[in-house]
Protein backbone atom coordinates (compact mmCIF):
# COMPACT_ATOMS: atom_id res chain seq x y z
CA UNK A 1 0.00 0.00 0.00
CA UNK A 2 0.96 3.42 -0.94
CA UNK A 3 1.51 5.91 2.15
CA UNK A 4 -1.23 7.90 0.16
CA UNK A 5 -3.43 5.33 -0.03
CA UNK A 6 -2.75 4.51 3.83
CA UNK A 7 -3.57 8.23 5.15
CA UNK A 8 -6.56 8.38 3.00
CA UNK A 9 -8.01 4.69 4.63
CA UNK A 10 -6.72 6.68 7.85
CA UNK A 11 -9.10 9.76 7.24
CA UNK A 12 -11.54 7.49 6.28
CA UNK A 13 -11.79 5.39 9.13
CA UNK A 14 -11.99 9.09 10.95
CA UNK A 15 -14.56 10.13 9.24
CA UNK A 16 -16.99 7.49 9.82
CA UNK A 17 -15.98 7.88 13.74
CA UNK A 18 -17.01 11.08 13.50
CA UNK A 19 -20.29 9.97 12.05
CA UNK A 20 -20.98 7.67 15.15
CA UNK A 21 -20.35 10.19 17.30
CA UNK A 22 -22.71 12.96 15.41
CA UNK A 23 -25.57 10.53 14.72
CA UNK A 24 -26.35 8.57 17.97
CA UNK A 25 -29.95 8.86 17.35
CA UNK A 26 -29.07 6.97 13.38
CA UNK A 27 -27.29 4.40 15.47
CA UNK A 28 -29.80 3.54 18.16
CA UNK A 29 -32.18 2.61 15.38
CA UNK A 30 -30.01 -0.10 14.89
CA UNK A 31 -29.40 -0.99 18.33
CA UNK A 32 -31.78 -3.87 18.46
CA UNK A 33 -30.32 -7.28 17.19
CA UNK A 34 -32.37 -8.56 14.20
CA UNK A 35 -31.77 -12.28 15.42
CA UNK A 36 -31.95 -13.01 19.27
CA UNK A 37 -31.13 -16.23 21.05
CA UNK A 38 -33.20 -16.25 23.99
CA UNK A 39 -31.21 -18.34 26.65
CA UNK A 40 -31.13 -17.56 30.28
CA UNK A 41 -29.23 -20.88 31.80
CA UNK A 42 -29.28 -19.44 34.99
CA UNK A 43 -32.74 -18.32 35.81
CA UNK A 44 -33.71 -21.44 35.98
CA UNK A 45 -33.27 -24.37 38.86
CA UNK A 46 -31.80 -26.84 35.91
CA UNK A 47 -32.49 -25.87 32.42
CA UNK A 48 -33.68 -28.37 30.46
CA UNK A 49 -34.71 -27.21 27.07
CA UNK A 50 -32.52 -26.12 24.22
CA UNK A 51 -32.45 -22.69 23.54
CA UNK A 52 -35.23 -20.46 21.65
CA UNK A 53 -34.59 -19.14 18.34
CA UNK A 54 -36.56 -15.91 17.86
CA UNK A 55 -36.21 -13.69 14.71
CA UNK A 56 -36.83 -10.35 16.12
CA UNK A 57 -36.65 -8.77 12.72
CA UNK A 58 -39.71 -10.28 11.15
CA UNK A 59 -41.91 -10.18 14.90
CA UNK A 60 -40.69 -5.94 14.10
CA UNK A 61 -41.82 -6.02 10.63
CA UNK A 62 -45.54 -7.06 11.84
CA UNK A 63 -45.67 -5.63 15.46
CA UNK A 64 -45.21 -2.39 17.30
CA UNK A 65 -42.29 -2.75 20.70
CA UNK A 66 -45.16 -1.71 22.59
CA UNK A 67 -46.95 -5.30 21.63
CA UNK A 68 -44.17 -6.94 23.77
CA UNK A 69 -41.95 -4.14 25.86
CA UNK A 70 -43.47 -3.08 28.66
CA UNK A 71 -43.02 -1.61 32.18
CA UNK A 72 -46.56 -1.72 34.01
CA UNK A 73 -47.46 1.15 36.20
CA UNK A 74 -51.27 0.70 37.80
CA UNK A 75 -52.10 -1.54 34.90
CA UNK A 76 -50.55 0.95 32.41
CA UNK A 77 -47.52 0.32 30.07
CA UNK A 78 -45.48 3.14 30.66
CA UNK A 79 -42.62 2.19 28.73
CA UNK A 80 -41.21 4.71 26.35
CA UNK A 81 -39.58 2.37 23.32
CA UNK A 82 -36.85 4.92 22.87
CA UNK A 83 -35.14 3.91 26.11
CA UNK A 84 -35.41 0.30 25.19
CA UNK A 85 -32.01 -1.24 26.74
CA UNK A 86 -29.98 -4.29 26.06
CA UNK A 87 -29.11 -5.20 29.49
CA UNK A 88 -31.74 -3.11 30.80
CA UNK A 89 -35.71 -3.31 30.45
CA UNK A 90 -35.77 -4.92 27.30
CA UNK A 91 -34.89 -8.19 28.79
CA UNK A 92 -37.82 -10.13 30.52
CA UNK A 93 -35.99 -11.24 32.96
CA UNK A 94 -35.10 -7.96 34.64
CA UNK A 95 -38.49 -8.04 35.93
CA UNK A 96 -39.75 -11.63 35.58
CA UNK A 97 -37.11 -13.00 37.81
CA UNK A 98 -37.70 -15.41 40.60
CA UNK A 99 -40.33 -14.75 43.01
CA UNK A 100 -42.05 -12.05 40.94
CA UNK A 101 -46.21 -12.46 40.25
CA UNK A 102 -45.01 -13.98 36.75
CA UNK A 103 -41.90 -15.88 36.48
CA UNK A 104 -39.29 -16.26 33.83
CA UNK A 105 -40.65 -19.24 31.76
CA UNK A 106 -44.63 -18.37 32.25
CA UNK A 107 -43.74 -14.82 31.12
CA UNK A 108 -42.06 -16.16 27.70
CA UNK A 109 -44.49 -18.80 27.21
CA UNK A 110 -48.01 -16.66 27.57
CA UNK A 111 -46.42 -13.79 25.41
CA UNK A 112 -45.20 -16.33 22.75
CA UNK A 113 -47.81 -18.62 22.84
CA UNK A 114 -50.74 -16.17 23.79
CA UNK A 115 -50.30 -14.71 20.33
CA UNK A 116 -49.30 -17.16 18.43
CA UNK A 117 -52.75 -18.85 19.45
CA UNK A 118 -54.25 -15.80 18.92
CA UNK A 119 -53.29 -15.34 15.43
CA UNK A 120 -53.75 -19.20 14.29
CA UNK A 121 -57.30 -18.49 14.99
CA UNK A 122 -58.03 -15.60 13.34
CA UNK A 123 -56.36 -16.80 10.51
CA UNK A 124 -55.02 -20.63 10.38
CA UNK A 125 -51.13 -19.16 10.28
CA UNK A 126 -50.10 -22.34 11.70
CA UNK A 127 -47.67 -20.83 14.04
CA UNK A 128 -45.50 -22.29 16.76
CA UNK A 129 -47.40 -23.61 19.42
CA UNK A 130 -46.15 -26.96 20.49
CA UNK A 131 -43.36 -28.16 22.57
CA UNK A 132 -41.22 -29.04 20.21
CA UNK A 133 -42.28 -26.11 17.52
CA UNK A 134 -39.57 -24.13 19.83
CA UNK A 135 -37.81 -25.82 21.43
CA UNK A 136 -36.26 -28.19 19.44
CA UNK A 137 -34.92 -31.75 20.51
CA UNK A 138 -30.98 -31.25 21.91
CA UNK A 139 -29.18 -33.56 20.21
CA UNK A 140 -26.49 -33.50 22.85
CA UNK A 141 -29.46 -34.88 25.32
CA UNK A 142 -30.32 -38.85 24.70
C1 LIG B 1 -43.13 -9.83 19.16
C2 LIG B 1 -42.49 -9.27 20.32
C3 LIG B 1 -41.46 -8.17 20.17
C4 LIG B 1 -41.54 -7.01 19.42
C5 LIG B 1 -42.68 -6.53 18.52
C6 LIG B 1 -40.32 -6.28 19.68
N1 LIG B 1 -39.52 -6.99 20.54
FE1 LIG B 1 -37.69 -6.42 21.23
N2 LIG B 1 -37.47 -8.24 22.11
C7 LIG B 1 -38.46 -9.20 22.23
C8 LIG B 1 -37.94 -10.33 22.97
C9 LIG B 1 -38.70 -11.59 23.33
C10 LIG B 1 -36.59 -10.01 23.28
C11 LIG B 1 -35.60 -10.86 24.07
C12 LIG B 1 -35.78 -10.53 25.52
C13 LIG B 1 -34.92 -11.33 26.44
O1 LIG B 1 -33.81 -11.72 26.04
O2 LIG B 1 -35.36 -11.57 27.59
C14 LIG B 1 -36.34 -8.67 22.75
C15 LIG B 1 -35.14 -7.96 22.89
C16 LIG B 1 -34.97 -6.63 22.59
C17 LIG B 1 -33.79 -5.83 22.92
C18 LIG B 1 -32.55 -6.27 23.66
C19 LIG B 1 -31.89 -7.48 23.16
C20 LIG B 1 -31.09 -7.40 21.89
O3 LIG B 1 -30.45 -8.42 21.62
O4 LIG B 1 -31.04 -6.39 21.18
C21 LIG B 1 -34.02 -4.56 22.47
C22 LIG B 1 -33.08 -3.36 22.59
C23 LIG B 1 -35.33 -4.56 21.86
N3 LIG B 1 -35.88 -5.83 21.96
C24 LIG B 1 -35.93 -3.46 21.28
C25 LIG B 1 -37.10 -3.51 20.52
C26 LIG B 1 -37.60 -2.40 19.74
C27 LIG B 1 -36.96 -1.01 19.69
C28 LIG B 1 -38.75 -2.84 19.13
C29 LIG B 1 -39.64 -2.08 18.16
C30 LIG B 1 -38.98 -1.52 17.00
C31 LIG B 1 -38.95 -4.23 19.53
N4 LIG B 1 -37.93 -4.59 20.36
C32 LIG B 1 -40.03 -5.03 19.14
C33 LIG B 1 -39.73 -9.12 21.72
C34 LIG B 1 -40.19 -8.15 20.87
C1 LIG C 1 -39.74 -3.29 33.47
C2 LIG C 1 -40.28 -4.53 33.99
C3 LIG C 1 -40.78 -5.57 33.01
C4 LIG C 1 -40.12 -6.10 31.92
C5 LIG C 1 -38.72 -5.78 31.44
C6 LIG C 1 -41.01 -7.08 31.34
N1 LIG C 1 -42.16 -7.15 32.06
FE1 LIG C 1 -43.73 -8.40 31.70
N2 LIG C 1 -44.77 -7.53 33.22
C7 LIG C 1 -44.27 -6.59 34.09
C8 LIG C 1 -45.30 -6.24 35.06
C9 LIG C 1 -45.15 -5.23 36.20
C10 LIG C 1 -46.44 -7.02 34.72
C11 LIG C 1 -47.82 -7.02 35.43
C12 LIG C 1 -48.02 -8.30 36.17
C13 LIG C 1 -47.08 -8.46 37.32
O1 LIG C 1 -47.17 -7.68 38.28
O2 LIG C 1 -46.22 -9.35 37.29
C14 LIG C 1 -46.07 -7.81 33.56
C15 LIG C 1 -46.92 -8.70 32.92
C16 LIG C 1 -46.56 -9.56 31.92
C17 LIG C 1 -47.44 -10.54 31.30
C18 LIG C 1 -48.92 -10.74 31.59
C19 LIG C 1 -49.75 -9.57 31.08
C20 LIG C 1 -49.62 -9.41 29.60
O3 LIG C 1 -49.14 -8.35 29.14
O4 LIG C 1 -49.98 -10.34 28.86
C21 LIG C 1 -46.70 -11.22 30.37
C22 LIG C 1 -47.18 -12.34 29.48
C23 LIG C 1 -45.36 -10.64 30.39
N3 LIG C 1 -45.31 -9.63 31.34
C24 LIG C 1 -44.31 -11.06 29.59
C25 LIG C 1 -43.10 -10.36 29.43
C26 LIG C 1 -42.08 -10.65 28.43
C27 LIG C 1 -42.13 -11.79 27.43
C28 LIG C 1 -41.09 -9.72 28.59
C29 LIG C 1 -39.85 -9.52 27.74
C30 LIG C 1 -40.09 -9.30 26.31
C31 LIG C 1 -41.48 -8.86 29.70
N4 LIG C 1 -42.69 -9.27 30.18
C32 LIG C 1 -40.71 -7.81 30.21
C33 LIG C 1 -43.02 -6.03 34.07
C34 LIG C 1 -42.06 -6.26 33.09
C1 LIG D 1 -47.72 -10.22 19.21
C2 LIG D 1 -47.69 -11.51 18.54
C3 LIG D 1 -46.48 -12.41 18.66
C4 LIG D 1 -45.66 -12.61 19.74
C5 LIG D 1 -45.75 -11.95 21.11
C6 LIG D 1 -44.70 -13.62 19.36
N1 LIG D 1 -44.92 -14.02 18.07
FE1 LIG D 1 -43.80 -15.40 17.03
N2 LIG D 1 -44.89 -14.99 15.37
C7 LIG D 1 -45.94 -14.12 15.25
C8 LIG D 1 -46.35 -14.01 13.86
C9 LIG D 1 -47.48 -13.17 13.30
C10 LIG D 1 -45.49 -14.87 13.13
C11 LIG D 1 -45.47 -15.15 11.61
C12 LIG D 1 -44.95 -14.02 10.80
C13 LIG D 1 -43.70 -13.46 11.31
O1 LIG D 1 -42.66 -14.13 11.28
O2 LIG D 1 -43.76 -12.31 11.81
C14 LIG D 1 -44.60 -15.49 14.11
C15 LIG D 1 -43.62 -16.43 13.80
C16 LIG D 1 -42.80 -17.07 14.70
C17 LIG D 1 -41.88 -18.15 14.37
C18 LIG D 1 -41.70 -18.84 13.01
C19 LIG D 1 -41.23 -17.95 11.91
C20 LIG D 1 -40.10 -17.03 12.28
O3 LIG D 1 -40.29 -15.81 12.20
O4 LIG D 1 -39.03 -17.51 12.70
C21 LIG D 1 -41.22 -18.47 15.52
C22 LIG D 1 -40.16 -19.55 15.72
C23 LIG D 1 -41.73 -17.60 16.56
N3 LIG D 1 -42.70 -16.77 16.03
C24 LIG D 1 -41.27 -17.59 17.88
C25 LIG D 1 -41.71 -16.72 18.84
C26 LIG D 1 -41.18 -16.66 20.20
C27 LIG D 1 -40.08 -17.55 20.75
C28 LIG D 1 -41.87 -15.67 20.85
C29 LIG D 1 -41.72 -15.20 22.27
C30 LIG D 1 -40.38 -14.82 22.71
C31 LIG D 1 -42.83 -15.10 19.90
N4 LIG D 1 -42.70 -15.76 18.70
C32 LIG D 1 -43.70 -14.08 20.20
C33 LIG D 1 -46.51 -13.43 16.31
C34 LIG D 1 -46.00 -13.30 17.60
C1 LIG E 1 -43.57 -20.16 21.12
C2 LIG E 1 -42.38 -20.78 21.60
C3 LIG E 1 -42.44 -21.75 22.77
C4 LIG E 1 -43.26 -22.85 22.90
C5 LIG E 1 -44.35 -23.32 21.97
C6 LIG E 1 -42.87 -23.49 24.13
N1 LIG E 1 -41.85 -22.80 24.72
FE1 LIG E 1 -40.88 -23.34 26.45
N2 LIG E 1 -39.80 -21.61 26.37
C7 LIG E 1 -39.85 -20.69 25.35
C8 LIG E 1 -38.96 -19.59 25.67
C9 LIG E 1 -38.72 -18.34 24.84
C10 LIG E 1 -38.35 -19.93 26.91
C11 LIG E 1 -37.29 -19.12 27.69
C12 LIG E 1 -35.95 -19.79 27.57
C13 LIG E 1 -34.93 -19.21 28.49
O1 LIG E 1 -35.26 -18.28 29.26
O2 LIG E 1 -33.77 -19.67 28.49
C14 LIG E 1 -38.91 -21.21 27.32
C15 LIG E 1 -38.55 -21.87 28.49
C16 LIG E 1 -38.98 -23.13 28.84
C17 LIG E 1 -38.53 -23.86 30.02
C18 LIG E 1 -37.59 -23.34 31.10
C19 LIG E 1 -36.17 -23.35 30.65
C20 LIG E 1 -35.59 -24.71 30.46
O3 LIG E 1 -34.97 -24.92 29.40
O4 LIG E 1 -35.75 -25.59 31.32
C21 LIG E 1 -39.17 -25.08 30.00
C22 LIG E 1 -39.02 -26.21 31.02
C23 LIG E 1 -40.04 -25.08 28.83
N3 LIG E 1 -39.90 -23.88 28.15
C24 LIG E 1 -40.86 -26.12 28.47
C25 LIG E 1 -41.81 -26.06 27.45
C26 LIG E 1 -42.83 -27.08 27.22
C27 LIG E 1 -42.99 -28.35 28.04
C28 LIG E 1 -43.58 -26.66 26.15
C29 LIG E 1 -44.81 -27.31 25.54
C30 LIG E 1 -45.93 -27.40 26.47
C31 LIG E 1 -43.01 -25.39 25.70
N4 LIG E 1 -41.95 -25.06 26.52
C32 LIG E 1 -43.46 -24.65 24.62
C33 LIG E 1 -40.62 -20.74 24.21
C34 LIG E 1 -41.56 -21.71 23.94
Amino acid sequence: MTPEAHKKMIFVGLLFIALGLLLPGAARLYAQDSEITIDNPSAYQSKNRTAIYFSHENHMETFECLDCHHDYQNGENVLDEDELEEDGNARCAACHSKGASIELKTAYHRQCMGCHRLVNKQEDAGLPITCQDCHPRNPSIP
